[in-house]
Order: C-alpha cells, then sequence, then structure tokens
C-alpha cells in the first residue's frame, strides 16, 4: 500500500494494520514520505483516532525507528528510572526532580523536548542558562550518568527519529492533543531510552493537551499499559493543569522557579508536585519502602543541599554558566516588567493556563513555527492563582517583554484569562489520580 492509500484509509475512518503504520513510519524516517504527506495523516489521526492495538503498534514502530538505548552497562544493577510529563503551562518538574531523584542515589539519564503548542519544553528552559547544551554525544551522555547521576540530552537524532519529525509537525499543525499521538509520542521515547522504570505526569485541565479527568485517564491508561507490556514499571500521576504550575511561565523566569524549590522554597503547588513526583521515581525503583519513606528522603537532600548542588554539577557538565545557578537574577531579563492590575475586587475562581501559555508564545517565549528562536527572557509572573484574594488595582500578574507593544497586546489577554467573583474561591489540588501497572 501507498502512502496516500494509508492516508486514505485513516482519514475514513478504517483501522490501520501492523504492516500499514509499520510502513508509514518507516517512510517518515527514511524520508520518502514527505512532511506534507506525514501532515495529512497526522490529521486523519487526529480526526478519526485510533484504537488501543494501533496506539500500540504505532508506539511500538516509532521506538523501533532508531537506536534502542541500553544504559545497564553504564551502572551494572541500578534501575534506570525516568520521567515523562505530558505537556502543560509552567511545568519546570523535571528541573527540579532530576537532580532530587539524583541526589538520592538513582540515575536519571533524560531525553527531554522542547516546547510544543503552548506548552514550554524542558531543553528550551535550560537553554536559558548560559551555554548549557543539551546536544550530548552517547560517549558524554553514558560518561555523565556515571559521573553525576543526572543527564538531560535533546532527543538524539537516533532516537525514536520517527518521532522527532512528527513531533515537529504536530506543533505547526494543530494537531498536537490527539491521544494516540501523545501516548506513542511519550512512550516511544521513553521505550527507546532504555528507562526500566517510568513516572508519566498526566496533566488535565486548560492548559493540557488533556482537558477532561476522563481523557486524562484515558492517555494514563493506555501508556501504563503500553509500558507494561514492554516489560517496564510505570506509574501514573493525573495532575492538575487548568491554571499554570506554580508561577513562573517563561523559560528563564521557570528555571528561577525551579531553582528555588531546589532551595524549598518554591510555590506551594510545584513544591509539591515536584516531591511528590520525586517520591513516586525512588518508589517505583525499589529505593523507598513505602510513600512516606521516600518523600522523607525527597526532603532530606532538599534541605541539606544535595539536591542544589546536583543540579550545579549537572550544568556544568552540560556547558552550563553556573554563577547563572548560584545567582539566578543574573539569568536572561526582559527589559520591560509591568504589572497587570486587577479589574475588580473578589477572588480567584479560575486562571485560563491555556491563555497564559499562548500569551507567553506570543511575546516571545514559544514557537509560531517549526525552527522559530524563542526569547528565554520573556513570560508571565503570576502574583495571584485559584483561590487569591484581590483588591480592584492590585497585581494579577507581571508581564516579562521584549517591548511595550508586545507588553500591552499581553495585558488585557491576562486579566481576561482570570476569573474573579465576590464569593471565596478555594485552592486547586494538584494530585488528581494515581495509577499503576
Ligand atoms: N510530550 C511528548 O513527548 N509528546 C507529546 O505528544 C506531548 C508531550
Amino acid at each position: 500500500m501507498n502512502a496516500v492509500d494509508i492516508i486514505i484509509k485513516k482519514r475514513n475512518g478504517a483501522e490501520l494494520s501492523r504492516a500499514e503504520i509499520d510502513d508509514f513510519i518507516n517512510g517518515i524516517t527514511v524520508g520518502t514520505i514527505p512532511d506534507y504527506q506525514a501532515a495529512a495523516w497526522l490529521m486523519a489521526v487526529y480526526f478519526q483516532g485510533m484504537t488501543d492495538r494501533e496506539t500500540t503498534d504505532l508506539t511500538l514502530a516509532m521506538a523501533a525507528s532508531g537506536e534502542q538505548l541500553d544504559l545497564h552497562d553504564v551502572l551494572p544493577g541500578a534501575v534506570i528510572v525516568d520521567k515523562h510529563s505530558s505537556g502543560g503551562v509552567g511545568d519546570k518538574t523535571t528541573l527540579a526532580v532530576g537532580p532530587i531523584v539524583a541526589a538520592c542515589g538513582l540515575p536519571v539519564g533524560k531525553m527531554s523536548g522542547r516546547g510544543l503548542s503552548f506548552s514550554g519544553g524542558t531543553i528550551d528552559k535550560l537553554e536559558s542558562i548560559c551555554g548549557w547544551s543539551a546536544e550530548v554525544s552517547e560517549e558524554h551522555f553514558r560518561r555523565q550518568l556515571r559521573a553525576i547521576g543526572l543527564v538531560v540530552a535533546a532527543q538524539t537524532a537516533d532516537l525514536a527519529p520517527a518521532d522527532k519529525i512528527l513531533y515537529a509537525l504536530r506543533d505547526v499543525t494543530g494537531t498536537v492533543p490527539s491521544l494516540p499521538l501523545i501516548a506513542g509520542s511519550i512512550m516511544s521515547k521513553k521505550l527507546a531510552a532504555g528507562a526500566d522504570a517510568i513516572v508519566l505526569d498526566v496533566k488535565c485541565g486548560r492548559g493540557a493537551f488533556m482537558e477532561t479527568l476522563a481523557d486524562a485517564q484515558s492517555l494514563a491508561q493506555q501508556m501504563v499499559a503500553i509500558g507494561t507490556l514492554a516489560g517496564r514499571k510505570v506509574t501514573a500521576l493525573i495532575t492538575q493543569m487548568e491554571q499554570p504550575l506554580g508561577l513562573a511561565v517563561g523559560n528563564a523566569l521557570e528555571v528561577q522557579e525551579a531553582i528555588a524549590t531546589l532551595h524549598g522554597c518554591g510555590p506551594i503547588d510545584f513544591q509539591e508536585l515536584a516531591e511528590v513526583v520525586a517520591g513516586e521515581m525512588l518508589l517505583i525503583a525499589g529505593a523507598a519502602n513505602d510513600l512516606g519513606d521516600a518523600r522523607d528522603r525527597v526532603r532530606a537532600v532538599i534541605d541539606d543541599g544535595r539536591a542544589f548542588a546536583r543540579f550545579c554539577d549537572f550544568v556544568a557538565s552540560q556547558g552550563g554558566d553556573t554563577a547563572q545557578v548560584e545567582h539566578p537574577e543574573r539569568l536572561p531579563a526582559a527589559p520591560l516588567v509591568i504589572a497587570v492590575p486587577a479589574p475588580t475586587s473578589g477572588y480567584v475562581h479560575a486562571l485560563d493556563a491555556r491563555e497564559v501559555g499562548l500569551v507567553t508564545v506570543d511575546l516571545g517565549g514559544g514557537r509560531q513555527k517549526k525552527g522559530d528562536p524563542i526569547d528565554p527572557a520573556v513570560g508571565v509572573m503570576l502574583a495571584a492563582k485559584v483561590g487569591s484574594k484581590i483588591a480592584a488595582g492590585e497585581t494579577l500578574c507581571t508581564v516579562h517583554a521584549a517591548s511595550r507593544a508586545a507588553a500591552d497586546a499581553a495585558i488585557p489577554r491576562l486579566q481576561a484569562a482570570y476569573t474573579i467573583a465576590a464569593q471565596p474561591a478555594a485552592p486547586l489540588p494538584i494530585i488528581l489520580d494515581r495509577m499503576t501497572g
């Protein structure tokens, strides 16, 4: 069957066979299927969905499209543990969780992505640190994993290359929020990167690709099932993404917030999430007896500074300027910082995470099209979140912008992103559900 027939078959809602999926993914990888056919196929999948069997076949085909890492020779006997987020606004979890887990003695060798649509990406955030590079050779990856216990690398051209091609195309064709495409994208990378145990952070709400709890549960279930089928241990957490995570949205601002969290003084929701995800990683890897024990170990490495020290070692080993980490005020800063006043008094009932993410993209903190450069300094710093009491004229958030025009465009959008009402509102819980394989 040729590519057009496979596109038409999916467009018409039929189930693709394993051979058809393998052929299509192989064609994308070797370049015989051009971007425009891949994009048409993505749109067909977006509208028609995939059966569980098709999603599993897609995942396995993408994982097998390149090299499959085996890191056991680097640290014989160690359980290699990984985490992955399905993507959200203000999600800097890897930046805090990686060093915490590594400081607890568990090696974390991680492939991360760039921003996708309204959600930021770990690599873009870390690149705010002058000199830091995600392009590490396999030899460097192995050496650093052995020496420091923590590596965050860009997905190499050799690792799940089919996902790399499709990921970039999805970002610019409106085909990101598709359950089988997200499940396949995340799990293909996790399987190819060689982790024995994986903690998935499935975001749920306006700032996530899965907006409802039911969709997030179904994505989590599917990823846990695929991982288990492939012989990996998997835990999935479903976490809050109605409003942005923490207070910072924007690359350098989020690095600053992650550093504060490594010192134990991050915003309440983000501190909680970072500690819970790190605890789950210790538990799934057998490095803690139960969640309580895991949480104590996590607190210990934050309190005595080992987690922050590990972050510094990791940044230095990947070429980054540790002076910016030790003095986060030296990270890139926007020339304009403008307060956004509350239009009315009351309590914050909702804060549209997606809109805050889109505003950040429009400020220059994300990409409009494939390959666009991004400005690490811009973004939004929240002062009020759901549950906050606010008086008219008080600051809801601050805009960090490169120009007055960019800030002026952002301010009314940010005001409109807040829903303020007279009656009190409760803060939102951060963990919504948990599933294990
Ligand atoms: N993260 C990924 O790696 N892929 C997606 O599709 C979404 C989030």
